[in-house]
Protein backbone atom coordinates (compact mmCIF):
# COMPACT_ATOMS: atom_id res chain seq x y z
CA UNK A 1 0.00 0.00 0.00
CA UNK A 2 1.04 3.87 -0.52
CA UNK A 3 -0.34 7.02 0.12
CA UNK A 4 -0.05 10.13 -2.08
CA UNK A 5 -1.41 13.64 -1.99
CA UNK A 6 -3.09 14.76 -4.20
CA UNK A 7 -1.08 18.36 -4.93
CA UNK A 8 -3.88 20.10 -7.05
CA UNK A 9 -6.60 19.46 -4.26
CA UNK A 10 -4.11 20.18 -1.48
CA UNK A 11 -4.83 23.53 0.59
CA UNK A 12 -2.65 22.93 2.89
CA UNK A 13 -4.74 22.77 6.00
CA UNK A 14 -2.03 20.69 7.69
CA UNK A 15 -4.22 17.93 9.33
CA UNK A 16 -1.84 15.23 7.89
CA UNK A 17 1.57 16.43 9.19
CA UNK A 18 -0.02 17.03 12.69
CA UNK A 19 -1.98 13.70 12.85
CA UNK A 20 0.58 11.43 11.07
CA UNK A 21 4.37 13.53 11.16
CA UNK A 22 5.89 10.22 10.35
CA UNK A 23 4.81 10.07 7.25
CA UNK A 24 3.48 13.56 6.06
CA UNK A 25 5.80 16.67 6.20
CA UNK A 26 5.25 20.20 4.30
CA UNK A 27 6.81 22.01 1.95
CA UNK A 28 7.96 25.79 1.43
CA UNK A 29 4.35 26.52 0.73
CA UNK A 30 2.69 24.87 3.34
CA UNK A 31 1.34 22.07 1.66
CA UNK A 32 1.18 18.58 2.86
CA UNK A 33 3.73 16.09 0.85
CA UNK A 34 4.31 12.38 1.39
CA UNK A 35 7.66 11.67 3.67
CA UNK A 36 10.20 9.21 0.97
CA UNK A 37 7.65 6.44 -1.59
CA UNK A 38 4.70 7.07 0.75
CA UNK A 39 4.60 2.93 1.14
CA UNK A 40 2.68 2.07 4.61
CA UNK A 41 3.14 -1.23 6.35
CA UNK A 42 0.89 -2.56 8.73
CA UNK A 43 2.03 -0.15 11.50
CA UNK A 44 1.48 3.19 9.29
CA UNK A 45 -1.85 2.61 7.72
CA UNK A 46 -4.32 3.24 10.41
CA UNK A 47 -2.54 7.14 10.67
CA UNK A 48 -2.64 6.97 7.00
CA UNK A 49 -6.47 6.74 7.20
CA UNK A 50 -6.84 9.06 9.73
CA UNK A 51 -4.79 11.47 7.90
CA UNK A 52 -7.13 10.56 5.04
CA UNK A 53 -10.08 11.00 6.76
CA UNK A 54 -9.60 14.21 8.07
CA UNK A 55 -7.82 16.13 5.32
CA UNK A 56 -11.18 18.75 4.55
CA UNK A 57 -9.91 18.82 0.68
CA UNK A 58 -9.97 14.84 0.49
CA UNK A 59 -6.89 15.21 -1.47
CA UNK A 60 -5.20 12.62 0.20
CA UNK A 61 -5.53 8.84 -1.05
CA UNK A 62 -4.23 5.44 -0.05
CA UNK A 63 -3.24 2.89 -3.30
CA UNK A 64 -3.36 -0.84 -2.28
FE1 LIG B 1 -3.17 19.27 2.38
FE2 LIG B 1 -5.10 17.85 3.41
FE3 LIG B 1 -2.74 17.75 4.47
S1 LIG B 1 -5.29 19.88 2.55
S2 LIG B 1 -1.82 19.75 4.11
S3 LIG B 1 -3.28 17.05 2.43
S4 LIG B 1 -4.64 17.79 5.57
Amino acid sequence: MKVVIDRELCQGHGRCFSIAPSIFDFDELGNGVVIGDGSLDENTVEMARLAQANCPEHAIFIEE
